[in-house]
């Protein structure tokens, strides 16, 4: 049983970053065992920004989106020298574990890390993108997606009014969830994902024939890791003549108050991960798989590629 446990969150902040650092950091009191919080992820580490935390340090932060910890992308902790300083580091106040929260480079850099040094480590997904393989949800996707629905809805109303194509670019750097899940909900006519090739032509094609149908407008939903809205959206004007215009989601998309379901389900990791780490358990990341909390090998989780369910293809497919 681990006595003394420190919590991070690294890479791209996701809203519920906060409810997973409360859930890890009260459940772990509760058993009696110290919680450290290592301010702005793998720099922190490696610059000493550690402090003790108290039930208090996680109050008033689960209706907030962010980390209150601070989150970084560290190029140093990449080299093993820079590992080896941050364990040193951990080593040093007595931190015999650690629960890490983040994306698909940070999870890596903690395996790395964990085979390394030997030290515990526990990972959350904790990205918008859903894209954290052997798990169907990662911390923060929820709320993004509803944000970029709320986007849709108003560009929809402007896209009706002008009778214009409007092609929105959201983040998803190598994943096509959100865009997928948006552009379900939100009634996008084309949805543009990595995993799935496309042919420009044949879209605009479609596009002036639904005009021709009577078609008023349409909105196209483009991830950022199947190409630039930017660059798209010329394209389809030209090539179709009519009205288009361009909306990147950009940094908006990451923020914002966390839904009931990015706090309830982050809440739950987070208490899966302390009751893990302290239990002396390690690499491992706690997921959702079909409703229900799973552990997940972390050397599997950061080796393979989740893939983007075929059944939304179809689904994006004959709703269009
Ligand atoms: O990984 C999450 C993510 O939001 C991606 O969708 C996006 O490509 C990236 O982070 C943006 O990163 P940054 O905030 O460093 O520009």
């Amino acid at each position: 049983m681990l006595k003394s446990i420190a919590v991070m969150t690294s890479g791209g902040d996701s809203p519920g970053m906060n409810a997973a650092v409360r859930a890890v950091t009260r459940t772990a009191l509760h058993q009696g065992v110290k919680v450290w919080g290592i301010r702005g992820g793998y720099h922190g580490m490696l610059d000493e920004d550690i402090f003790e935390m108290e039930s208090k340090d996680v109050g008033d932060i689960i209706q907030r989106g962010g980390t209150f910890l601070g989150t970084a992308r560290c190029k140093r902790f990449q080299t093993p020298e820079g590992r080896m300083l941050g364990y040193k580091n951990l080593v040093d106040r007595g931190i015999q574990g650690l629960v890490v929260v983040g994306g698909d480079g940070s999870l890596r850099g903690a395996s790395t890390l964990s085979q390394e040094t030997g030290l515990p480590i526990v990972g959350l997904p904790g990205t918008i993108d859903n894209d954290v393989w052997g798990s169907e949800y990662t911390i923060g996707c929820d709320t993004a997606a509803n944000t970029i629905l709320d986007a849709m809805n108003k560009l929809r109303d402007t896209a009706s009014a002008h009778r214009r194509i409007i092609v929105l670019e959201v983040m998803g750097r190598n994943s096509g969830w959100l865009a997928m899940v948006a552009g379900i909900s939100g009634g996008a006519e084309y949805i543009l994902v990595p995993e799935e090739p496309f042919d420009l032509d044949e879209i605009c094609e479609s596009m002036k024939a639904e005009y021709e149908k009577g078609k008023r407008y349409i909105l196209m939903v483009v991830a950022e890791g199947a190409g630039k809205a930017s660059e798209i959206g010329p394209i389809v004007a030209e090539k179709t003549g009519r009205d288009t215009r361009v909306s990147k989601l950009g940094h908006i998309q990451r923020g914002g108050s966390p839904s009931v379901i990015d706090r309830v389900k982050a809440s739950q990791l987070g208490e899966h991960a302390a009751l893990a780490i302290i239990s002396g358990l390690s690499d491992i990341v706690f997921g959702f798989n079909r409703g229900h909390v799973v552990s997940i090998n972390l050397h599997d989780a950061v080796n393979n590629k989740k893939t983007l369910d075929p059944q939304f293809m179809r689904l994006a497919k004959v709703l269009a």
